[in-house]
């Protein structure tokens, strides 16, 4: 354990894999208390169970963000329970790619419900803990990371409602970060490459084929190096903000 984040608390959503499982054992290990959402609540207790066996702090919540009653639910049982929120880091998400032509409608309806409308409730319930946070000691600053993605940036044929999603991520960041930045809450936006997680796995096996191929491929990141990339941006010092950091494997062209 490192004690750059002790005292200060954090909530991380999609705890139960890939990214948010590895950003909030990387939080806990600098000492961050951590509440850890997503639907899968056997995982959310395996991974409580190993932070608090290396000394830290964890609650598991089960929670499904599309839910605005449950997502508002998991900001306020954190914050009671831990007596506070410093940090939080909204990153469930799901990417299901295919031609908009006959694509199945449902998918979209999924990503919009969890890449947007999840990640509005999680902000909207959070800001005003964030905002009390920022007044206090230790850090005197509060930090809200919206998990973007390179298709945040860059439209692509065979993504085009996951680039709507993400797209809007950062629209709504920046908007954001400009209506809190002076009161020392930072908004900060992660817009990963290809990473190693389950992410594709939800994606139609014959789409998977045609949109995937290289970057399946390629040396993906691992989600410890988006972790590494959160808790820089977290453990800056008060006066410092990264708005925006846009991480690739090495080998990803586009
Ligand atoms: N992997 C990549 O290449 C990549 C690249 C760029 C951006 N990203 C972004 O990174 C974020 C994390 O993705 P990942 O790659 O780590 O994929 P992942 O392993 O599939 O993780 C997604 C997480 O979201 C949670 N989740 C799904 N539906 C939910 C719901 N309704 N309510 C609460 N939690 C829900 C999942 O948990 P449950 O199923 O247990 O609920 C899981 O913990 C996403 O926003 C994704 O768009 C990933």
């Amino acid at each position: 354990m490192t004690e750059e984040l002790n005292g200060t608390v954090a909530l991380v959503t999609g705890a139960s894999s890939g990214i948010g499982e590895a950003t909030a054992r990387e939080l806990a290990r600098r000492g961050a208390a951590v509440a850890l959402g997503a639907r899968r609540k056997e995982r959310l207790d395996a991974l409580a169970h190993e932070i608090e066996g290396s000394g830290g702090r964890a609650l598991a919540i089960e929670t499904d963000v599309t839910d605005a009653d449950q997502a508002r639910r998991l900001v306020a049982e954190t914050a009671a329970h831990f007596g506070r929120l410093d940090t939080v880091v909204n990153n469930a998400g799901v990417m299901l790619l295919g031609p908009i032509e006959d694509a199945p409608v449902e998918e979209w309806d999924r990503m919009i419900a969890l890449n947007l409308q999840g990640l509005l409730y999680i902000a909207h319930a959070a800001l005003p803990h964030l905002l009390e946070a920022a007044e206090d000691e230790p850090r005197r600053v509060a930090d809200l990371v919206n998990i973007s993605s390179v298709a945040g940036r860059t439209a692509r044929k065979g993504a085009g409602v996951y680039n709507l999603t993400k797209h809007g991520v950062g629209a709504f960041s920046e908007a954001l970060r400009q209506e809190v930045t002076g009161r020392h809450v930072r908004v900060s936006l992660v817009e990963p490459g290809a990473v190693d997680t389950e992410l594709p796995d939800h994606v139609r096996e014959e789409v998977r084929k045609a949109t995937m191929g290289r970057l399946m491929d390629i040396e993906r990141l691992e989600s410890e190096d988006i972790a590494d990339a959160i808790a820089y941006i977290v453990s800056r010092p008060r006066h410092v903000a990264v708005n925006e950091l846009l991480i690739r494997p090495t080998e990803q062209e586009g």
